[in-house]
């Protein structure tokens, strides 16, 4: 490997900002974060930078959900990812938005570069949409009855309970799982951007050495089926950034989120004084990798480098894929309790055993990998806390007690320390190409080593024998010098731990282990434990948590019908019945009377950013006047009924006999249209 200083510039996968981080995120962060912290340990000059990714339907229909702006949903998200982030020890350079200016400008000017080279074209295609909600449903959001077995509420193109893959439109009686309407078809221009023209290009591109080899060959095979236009624009309502030149129309959450990377990158320039052309010009000579996920391929070895050089940058060096996460051999599951968010498994254990079983785990090749709580327990007791720490542990004790924390003045054995020095560029090449697991196999083989060779000289016999002084301090001086270059190994891994580790050594920041010589005639400072062995009652207890996470935050996607009790039987319903129940605030901005009917008001409620008509049977109690301006509460998610004098939008909650006994609901003041009532 070339000794001279490289330019780096690494990103990871952009996160929804709809949804907090869990361990399956994490493989990636940490993996990338792992790959960060070796090379700027080598010193090399390496920026990592990423930011939430903030647009898109499903995030706009959350925020209506909650009752906040998308603005406030993603500023929020973004203090909870980037508060997990720092916690696990994430260390990115920026971590930053694609809702920022930045971004923006250079999706206009990507997309601005393309159209002008003729790269975009605008066809009109037809879409579901939904008549109530008046906006095109992306195929998540279609419901109806699986073709194949007839199960009903399955979502989009699959079917969970046969398996079957299908396309929407194959659904059997679709419903909008938004306002519960039969979707329609309709027409609308779409802009696509067309990726055919760059086939030689990526055919080229994907073969020569930017991808890992699984990947290329998968590519092959797209290459085989033909590649498609791809569509970027979506109709309002849409959160996102308008096209140019294209009012109502936006770009697809897809377009934008790498043009993230890239804006994430320009606003640390901006901060640090750094050079951004230097890292995305075309001629470029820096490094350009990209972390993502096995699922997200197809966005960055094909759409990405085309769009990238259709716009006259640089392409990526390398896109690095990796496989996902199982828990205990299985899809992680929130009632088995291994949906593990990042915050519930912070508030038990310490990042870095994740950290560390992650590494042990992880390898360059795109396969998925499992954690396994007893393996998780035992690999941490027994690599990084048995016989990492406790080197510093044992040795450490003589050497404060007998010699004033002093080392001895020279290294008594100066070939084993090289030994493990010796070690530092196959290490270096298994950090490099992500082979984790074996780098960690083989810091564990020279751990290994430095016990053994505790054990042969027996420090705590020496120790009680005359005039032996002497040799108890060279003994545990070279038991300190192998902990030394094996915290300096493992620091990409466990930078909390070797933070720990280099106060204790009293040295500053290790740097790669080829730049270590012995520590002789060197203070050290009193042990303190750098990590205690994982406590299991803690584990059952992060287990535990998690199953209770899916009973407090019951969540709307969970499909299965709820037992039933016998208290159903006593005509109460589970929390989960009531979780359902979409209760807000609703401002009555007009009520007017319904001609012919006896009984109905027509309101407008503004819940917020939305507006419902919903026909209310209040006549007889309020005239139309009394009611404009007040707050109510409505149900909100109350599937659209179509009624003779059109369609109800949900419900207003009153209270009372009926008649002119009738008693609408409002909330305290202080209360703001789209709450939600919990
Ligand atoms: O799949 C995802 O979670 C996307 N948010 C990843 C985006 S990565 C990049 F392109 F921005
Ligand atoms: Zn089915």
């Amino acid at each position: 490997m070339s000794n001279e200083t490289r330019k780096i510039l690494v990103t990871s996968a952009l996160p929804y900002a709809n949804g907090p981080i869990h361990i399956g995120h994490l493989v990636e962060y940490i993996q990338t974060d792992i790959w960060v912290r070796f090379q700027k340990q080598r010193g090399h000059t390496c920026h990592y930078v990423c930011a939430d990714d903030a647009h898109g339907t499903p995030i706009m229909l959350r925020a209506q959900q909650e009752g906040i702006t998308p603005e406030q949903l993603i500023a929020d998200t973004w203090t909870q990812h980037h508060a997990d982030f720092q916690d696990f020890n994430v260390g990115f350079d920026n971590f930053y938005t694609t809702h920022s200016d930045e971004t923006r400008d250079f999706a206009e000017l990507i997309y601005n570069r393309l159209y002008d080279q003729q790269y975009i074209h605008s066809k009109t295609i037809t879409q579901a949409y939904d008549p109530v909600k008046e906006m095109f449903l992306p195929d998540r959001f279609i419901k109806g009855e699986c073709p194949k077995c007839g199960a009903a509420d399955q979502y989009g193109d699959n079917c969970e309970v046969c398996g079957a893959t299908y396309s929407p439109t194959d659904l059997v009686n679709p419903v909008s799982a938004i306002s519960g309407e039969k979707p329609i078809d309709k027409e609308s221009e779409h802009y696509f951007f067309k990726l055919g023209d760059f086939e030689a290009m990526l055919k080229e591109w994907t073969h020569s050495g930017h991808l890992q080899e699984q990947v290329a060959n998968k590519l092959s095979e797209w290459f085989e089926v033909g590649l498609q236009d791809w569509d970027i624009s979506r109709d309002a309502p849409y959160f996102g950034f308008e096209i140019p030149n294209a009012p109502g129309k936006f770009f697809y959450v897809w377009l934008d989120a790498p043009v993230g990377y890239m804006g994430s990158f320009k606003n640390l320039c901006d901060k640090e004084n750094l050079d951004f052309d230097e890292y995305w010009a075309k001629d470029s000579t820096t490094e350009l990798y990209h972390f993502i996920g096995k699922d997200i391929v197809y966005f960055h070895a094909l759409f990405w480098p085309a769009m990238l050089t259709g716009a006259g940058f640089r392409t990526p060096t390398a896109i690095f894929s990796h496989g996902f996460l199982t828990v205990n051999g299985e899809k992680m599951s929130k009632s088995r309790g291994t949906f593990i968010k990042a915050r519930t498994y912070l508030d038990h254990l310490n990042p870095e055993y994740l950290r560390y079983y992650f590494a042990a785990k992880l390898s360059g090749r795109v396969e998925d990998i499992d954690l396994n709580f007893e393996d998780f327990s035992q690999r941490v007791n027994t690599d990084l806390v048995n016989k990492v720490v406790n080197i510093a542990s044992r040795c450490s004790g003589f050497i404060n007690k007998r010699f004033n924390g002093q080392l001895s003045s020279s290294c008594s054995e100066a070939e084993l320390f090289q030994s493990f020095v010796a070690e530092s560029d196959p290490i270096a090449a298994l950090y490099e190409s992500r082979e984790y697991g074996k780098a960690m196999r083989a810091i564990s083989t020279l751990a290994d080593k430095a016990n053994q060779y505790i054990d042969e000289k027996q420090p705590w016999v020496v120790a009680k024998q005359d005039n032996c002084d002497d040799e108890l301090h060279a003994i545990c001086s070279v038991g300190i010098n192998l902990f030394y270059l094996l915290a300096s190994y493992l620091k990409p891994v466990v930078p909390e731990m070797v933070s720990k580790a280099e106060r204790f050594l009293n040295t500053g920041e290790l740097p790669w282990p080829d730049q270590l010589a012995p520590l002789t005639d060197h203070t050290i400072h009193k042990f303190k434990p750098l990590m205690t062995r994982v406590d299991t009652d803690k584990l059952a207890a992060l287990i535990e948590a998690s199953k209770e996470n899916l009973e407090k935050t019951p969540d709307a996607s969970q499909k299965k019908a709820p037992q039933k009790t016998t208290d159903d039987l006593a005509g109460t319903i589970e929390f989960d019945d009531f979780a359902k129940v979409d209760l807000r605030v609703a401002l009555i901005e007009k009520a007017e009377h319904v001609e012919e009917a006896d009984k109905l008001l027509r309101l407008t409620l503004s819940l917020g950013d939305e507006k419902r008509q919903v026909l209310a049977g209040i006549k007889s109690a309020y005239s139309p006047a009394e009611l404009e301006g007040r707050l109510t509460v409505m149900v909100a998610n109350l599937k659209p009924r179509k009624m003779r004098f059109g369609v109800s939008e949900g419900m207003v909650l009153a209270a009372g006999p009926g008649g002119n006994e009738l008693w609408i609901l409002s909330p305290d003041s202080g209360a703001k249209p789209g709450m939600r009532i919990k």
